[in-house]
């Protein structure tokens, strides 16, 4: 990976921090991004001195289109050329509320946000053949229901979820993105469960209802129980550097960055035509 530029979002801490030193360690050069600029900074420094690479940080709001399309531009300025991009950010919030643009807040930071920010970097990634990593979440293989994308008729059931359902969206985005565009590739990454600010602070009304009684379980044993955050970043890593997945796209790797079988849902065209022009829409009309 030396010399190659790594951009990896929500990359200060959790997962996305992991990511990047594991790329940093191989002689990435690491752009980090994260909300707070102390944070930030202190991370990028701490790579500095811990990796063979080099690192350096930008801050963004990814919740917000505004944000996504600033942090597009800063790299674009900063770097002609962008060898990986690491779609590592995820959002769950606690009810449906909409974005400044008018979207409902779990598609828009788990869904539009990679393809916006991958739509808008299109010219740095294909200088470089670049790759592009996208994480899913929750309980992937779950249905997709074109008629509630941004939870018009349901935010949270029993055992669905907006972020779960949103991130089996974000997958059939992605396959979708690696079956149009040429010159990139696009794959998807299943960190499996890690104890990290994120998960840590998950709401208990985030979660369905018969998950809720787990949630006290996860956040107190959470480091106990869950996969060290550094082995959660294998597949993410995997993708973003192993020499044998050159020209590889449409392909999904689980938790032990190993290929596994798409779902369903997102092997329906229906979904996966629902997501991509509902992610189109929402970006022509920003
Ligand atoms: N953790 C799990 O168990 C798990 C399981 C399955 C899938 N995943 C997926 O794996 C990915 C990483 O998960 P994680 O648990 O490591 O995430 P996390 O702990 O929430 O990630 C923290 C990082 O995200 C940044 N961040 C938070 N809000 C932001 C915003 N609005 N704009 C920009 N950056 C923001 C933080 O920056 P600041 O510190 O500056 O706020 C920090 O760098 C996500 O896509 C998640 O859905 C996680």
């Amino acid at each position: 990976m030396r010399n190659r530029t790594v951009l990896i979002t929500g990359s200060t801490g959790g997962i996305g921090w992991e990511t990047a030193r594991g790329l940093a360690a191989q002689g990435a050069r690491v752009i980090l991004v994260g909300r707070d600029a102390r944070r930030a900074a202190a991370a990028a420094e701490l790579l500095r001195q811990q990796g063979t690479g080099t690192a350096e940080s930008i801050t963004a709001d990814l919740t917000r289109q505004d944000g996504v399309r600033e942090l597009a531009e800063l790299v674009a300025q900063r770097h002609e050329t962008l060898d990986v991009l690491v779609n590592n950010f995820g959002y769950v919030p606690p009810r449906r509320q909409l974005t400044v643009e008018g979207v409902e807040l779990t598609f828009a930071a788990n869904v539009l946000t990679p393809y916006l920010l991958t739509t808008l970097l299109l010219p740095e990634l294909r200088a470089a053949s670049g790759r592009v990593v996208n994480l899913t979440g929750g309980i992937p293989d779950g249905p997709i229901d074109p008629g509630n994308l941004q939870a018009e008729r349901r935010f949270l059931g029993w055992t669905f979820s907006q972020y779960n359902h949103c991130k089996t969206a974000l997958m059939a985005m992605s396959y979708e993105f690696a079956r149009t565009t040429e010159g990139i590739t696009v794959n998807v990454a299943y960190p499996g469960h890690a104890s990290t600010p994120g998960s840590r602070a998950l709401p208990m009304r985030a979660a369905p209802w018969a998950f809720r009684p787990l949630i006290p379980v996860i956040q107190v044993l959470g480091p106990l129980l869950f996969k060290y955050t550094a082995k959660a970043a294998r597949s993410s890593i995997h993708l973003a550097s192993a020499p044998e997945l050159e020209g590889v796209t449409g392909k999904y790797f689980d938790t032990n960055a190993a290929e596994a079988a798409w779902p369903a849902a997102v092997l329906d065209d229906r979904n996966r035509s629902a997501v991509w022009e509902l992610c189109n829409q929402v970006v022509s009309a920003a």
